[in-house]
C-alpha cells in the first residue's frame, strides 16, 4: 500500500515556487463546483478583474491560461505569429532562449539581440536591429530569473512602437513583486506565472493582450498552430455570461489564484513592491557582510531574485543539499553558464519576509562558518 503523502514543510527561497499563504491552501480545499456553474463564472470574472489591477491595464482580454508560465509564453507567440513573420527576441538568459525556440516552432523568422548573461539588453542594440529588420513583434523578458536581471522596458517599448511592431513581455517573475505597468509602458502581449510573486501554486499563467494585439489576432490568415492555446476560443471561454466551453477549467487552481490575488490587492501594489525592495536590501546587506558578491550591477538587480557568486572553495551541491536536508531551506542553483558558480535566492511573494532572510543567513553562517 502506498503511504499517504507527507511532504516536508520547506522554506521556499528558490526561483519559484514561493511559499503559499495558508489562506490560499484553504481556498483550494473548498468544494468543487462545475466549471460552467454561474458561481464559477463569477469567480472567473473576479479573477480577470483582479489580474487587470495587477497588470495595471484596462485590457479587456486579460485572463488566465490553464497551464504554467511557459504556456503563457507560448500563447503569446502562437497567437501573434504566422509562418513567415519576423520576430525579434532580446536574449540575456534561459527564458529569452526559450522564446527563440518557440518563435522557430511557429515557422517565423527569428532575429536575436543578445546581451551577456547577467546584464540587461542594451536599447541601442535593439535600435540597430530594428533598423535592419521588419519584425511583427519584439519580445523581451522583464525579470530574467536565470540571471537576476531586471530589464528596463520603457525605452525599448517606444522604439518597438516607432517601428510599428508589437511589444511582447515575459513578466513571470516580476508580476506582483515590482511594478509592471502594461498600459503606461505600451505592452501589447504579456504573460506571468502563478507561483512566483503572486504566491499561488504553479499551474496557471495570467495573460493580457492590448486592443492592437487583438486586431493582429483577428486578422490572421492561418489557424493558430495550437488548439489548446488558441486565444480566439479561450477569449470566449473567459467571456463572462455568454461563455462557451473550451476545456474544463482547473476549479481548485482558480480558487487558489482568486485568494492569492485578493491577498496581493489587500496588501496594496505599492506596499508590496516596497516590501520586496526593502527585503532585497536587507538580504543584500546580510550577504555582503558575509563576503558574498552579487552577479548583477546594483541598478539592474531584481528585488525578488538575488543571484550571488558562490565563493571559491565551497561546493555548490553540498551546501544546497545541507540547506535543504538540515534546514528545510530551498535556494536555486545557477543555470546554463552559471551552473556551479551562482546561487539564486528568491524573495518572492510570501517568501519575501524578514523571517525567511534571517533563517537563510543564519543557516549559511552555520554551514559556511
Ligand atoms: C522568466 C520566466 N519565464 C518563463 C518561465 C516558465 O514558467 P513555468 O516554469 O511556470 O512554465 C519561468 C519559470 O521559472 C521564468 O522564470
Amino acid at each position: 500500500m502506498v503511504k499517504e503523502l507527507n511532504p516536508s514543510i520547506r522554506v521556499l527561497m528558490g526561483p519559484g515556487p514561493s511559499d503559499v499563504h495558508p489562506r490560499v491552501l484553504k481556498a483550494m480545499a473548498k468544494p468543487l463546483i462545475g466549471h460552467l456553474d454561474p458561481q464559477f463564472i463569477q469567480i472567473m470574472d473576479e479573477v480577470k478583474e483582479m489580474a487587470r489591477q495587477l497588470f495595471q491595464t484596462e485590457n479587456q482580454i486579460t485572463s488566465v491560461i490553464s497551464a504554467t508560465g511557459s504556456a503563457g509564453m507560448e500563447t503569446c507567440f502562437v497567437n501573434l505569429l504566422e509562418p513567415g513573420d519576423e520576430a525579434l527576441v532580446c536574449v540575456s538568459g534561459v527564458f529569452g532562449n526559450r522564446m527563440c525556440d518557440i518563435v522557430e516552432r511557429c515557422g517565423a523568422k527569428l532575429i536575436r539581440v543578445d546581451a551577456p548573461w547577467g546584464t540587461p539588453v542594451d536599447p541601442a542594440k535593439v535600435k540597430e536591429a530594428l533598423e535592419k529588420s521588419n519584425p511583427k513583434i519584439v519580445a523581451i523578458v522583464h525579470a530574467e530569473t536565470s540571471t537576476g536581471v531586471l530589464q528596463p522596458l520603457e525605452e525599448i517599448s517606444k522604439m518597438v512602437h516607432d517601428a510599428g511592431a508589437l511589444f511582447l513581455v515575459d513578466a513571470v517573475t516580476s508580476l506582483g513583486g515590482t511594478p509592471v505597468k502594461v498600459d503606461t509602458w505600451g505592452i501589447d502581449a504579456i504573460y506571468s506565472g502563478s507561483q512566483k510573486c503572486i504566491s499561488a501554486p504553479p499551474g496557471l499563467s495570467p495573460v493580457s493582450f492590448s486592443p492592437k494585439a487583438l486586431e493582429v489576432m483577428d486578422s490572421r490568415k492561418t489557424k493558430v498552430q495550437s488548439w489548446y492555446l488558441d486565444m480566439s476560443m479561450i477569449r470566449n471561454y473567459w467571456a463572462g455570461a455568454k461563455r462557451a466551453y473550451h476545456h474544463t477549467g482547473p476549479i481548485s487552481m482558480i480558487y487558489s489564484i482568486h485568494e492569492a490575488l485578493r491577498i496581493v490587492l489587500e496588501e496594496g501594489l505599492e506596499k508590496r513592491f516596497e516590501r520586496h525592495l526593502r527585503n532585497h536590501q536587507i538580504l543584500r546587506d546580510g550577504l555582503e557582510s558575509m563576503g558574498f558578491e552579487f552577479l548583477v550591477a546594483p541598478d539592474y538587480r531584481l528585488p525578488m531574485l538575488n543571484a550571488i557568486k558562490i565563493p571559491a572553495g565551497f561546493d555548490d551541491a553540498i551546501i544546497r543539499g545541507r540547506l535543504l536536508n538540515e534546514y528545510n531551506i530551498e535556494i536555486g542553483a545557477g543555470l546554463g553558464e552559471f551552473a556551479g558558480k551562482v546561487w539564486r535566492i528568491g524573495l518572492m511573494g510570501e517568501s519575501s519576509s524578514l523571517n525567511h532572510i534571517n533563517m537563510l543567513l543564519s543557516a549559511l553562517r552555520q554551514i559556511m562558518g
